[in-house]
């Protein structure tokens, strides 16, 4: 990392230099006169830390500060005032427009050698965060993807298991079933033979039945029927499975992302769920109907109709004996539209409430929940620059909040 020293005093760069050479950490110090070049200098070489005085010709050092502040790309540079002019206005004019410190002619060596030291400590360990910054993200990602490429093998081999093993039994009741009807094909036949007498025939009628005993023939006509819905259960779990996932892998280029009114998308959602709930709650709304958001319309209906699903059921689950309530307000806050999903269910208790956006997190029975809902909906809500939060306690319901960036007025 270097240091670049900007003064069109040319004594000035000199003590500069003298002073930092040996006592700073740098990998060089590059001097420059003209500040009509510094932008230049900071596009082609790698500096970390910039001392800029403010009085020069062509260009002032506040001008150029503003002008390097300007872009983002330089956001992490150092940049230390050099001047004689120690006033209080130009301080305040240098950190308003984005100085790091001040320093002042002449140099004062302990203090110039202390402030341009911490200068490039800061700068070192801003460049270290952003790196360790960097490597976290992507390691939570590889994490992420690795669990949930787990919990989905976990999830579909279950299933698969139990289907595969049904298919074995299938194929061995056939067998038997294939066994008896030849057995019983042979009867067919020497009934119509008269060379065979009614003796043989009753005789041959009794092996018949014998087999039939033998081979437990009762038994597997019984079971075939439960054998095989439940491998369809099984694939129809499957299906759930790689439709839910569908969600994740949704290509963008599929999406319309237009201004929507978060009202009608809850109705959306309402409608789509109108047999869940009508027999376990009543649902009390309270919408700002100017409330709008960008999304993909089906997306956002998706992330309603999770959580209402959701509600539905925890109140159903209680089994009272009367409705419960889904309370369901639209508001707008300041910079965001947020709508609230609040029931009066079981609520979740403390040790699941920090998992319960996990990809396969349920609590429900085998088979009734893929543990999928609101994992994708939180996915889709992050997707549009929102927030999905959950409150509840535990026997008294749960509280579930979306929050999305607002538009103001429809285009
Ligand atoms: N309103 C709620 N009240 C109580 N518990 C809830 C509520 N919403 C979610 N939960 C808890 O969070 C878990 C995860 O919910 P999620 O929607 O992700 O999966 P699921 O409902 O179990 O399965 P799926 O949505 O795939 O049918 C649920 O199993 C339940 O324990
Ligand atoms: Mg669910």
């Amino acid at each position: 990392m270097k240091i670049l020293v900007v003064d069109d005093d040319k004594f000035n760069l000199m003590i500069a230099k003298d002073s930092l050479e040996d006592q700073v950490e740098h990998s060089g110090i590059l001097l420059c006169r003209n500040p009509l070049e510094v932008m230049g200098l900071l596009a082609t070489e790698e500096i970390g830390v910039v001392l800029l005085d403010i009085v020069m010709p062509h260009l002032d050092g506040i001008s150029l500060l503003k002008q390097i502040r300007s872009n983002p790309q330089y956001d992490d540079l150092q940049i230390i005032m050099f001047s004689a002019v120690a006033d209080h206005d130009s301080f305040q004019r240098c950190f308003e427009s984005g100085a790091n410190d001040y320093v002042s002619k002449p140099i004062n060596p302990p203090e110039f050698i202390a402030r341009m030291r911490a200068a490039v400590k800061i700068r070192n360990n801003v460049k270290n965060l952003k790196a360790t910054q960097a490597y976290l993200a992507q390691t939570e990602k590889l994490v992420s993807i690795g669990e949930l490429a787990a919990g989905v093998a976990h999830e579909i081999n279950n299933p698969l298991g139990f289907v595969g093993s049904n298919l074995g039994t299938i194929t061995r009741y056939l067998q038997t079933i294939e066994q008896y009807i030849n057995s019983c094909r042979e009867l067919g036949r020497q009934i119509g033979d008269l060379q065979v007498t009614r003796e043989e025939l009753t005789v041959r009628q009794q092996q018949v039945d014998a087999l039939a005993k033998k081979l437990n023939l009762e038994y597997v006509l019984s079971d075939l029927k439960p054998v095989i819905e439940e491998s369809r259960e099984g694939v129809v779990r499957i299906e759930k499975i790689v439709r839910s996932l569908r969600n994740f892998a949704r290509s963008s280029s599929d999406e319309e992302v237009l201004p929507n009114s978060m009202e009608q998308i809850l109705d959306e959602a309402l409608q789509i769920l109108q047999n869940e709930i009508k027999y376990v709650a009543t649902v009390e709304k309270e919408c700002q109907p100017a409330a709008l958001v960008a999304c993909d319309k089906g997306q956002l209906v998706q992330v309603l109709v999770n959580v209402l699903h959701n509600a539905a059921q925890a109140i159903k689950a209680q089994a009272k004996d009367h409705l419960g309530t889904i309370r369901i307000e639209i508001y707008s806050e300041e910079t965001s539209t947020v709508c609230r999903i609040t029931d009066d269910g079981p609520g979740i208790k403390p040790e699941h409430l920090r998992r319960v956006f996990d990809p396969f997190f349920t609590t429900k029975d085998v088979g009734s929940g893929t543990g999928l809902g609101l994992s994708i909906a939180y996915g889709i809500v992050k997707k549009y620059g929102g927030e999905m939060t959950v409150n509840s306690e535990w026997g008294s319901g749960a509280s579930f909040s979306i929050k999305l960036p607002a538009i103001r007025h429809a285009s």
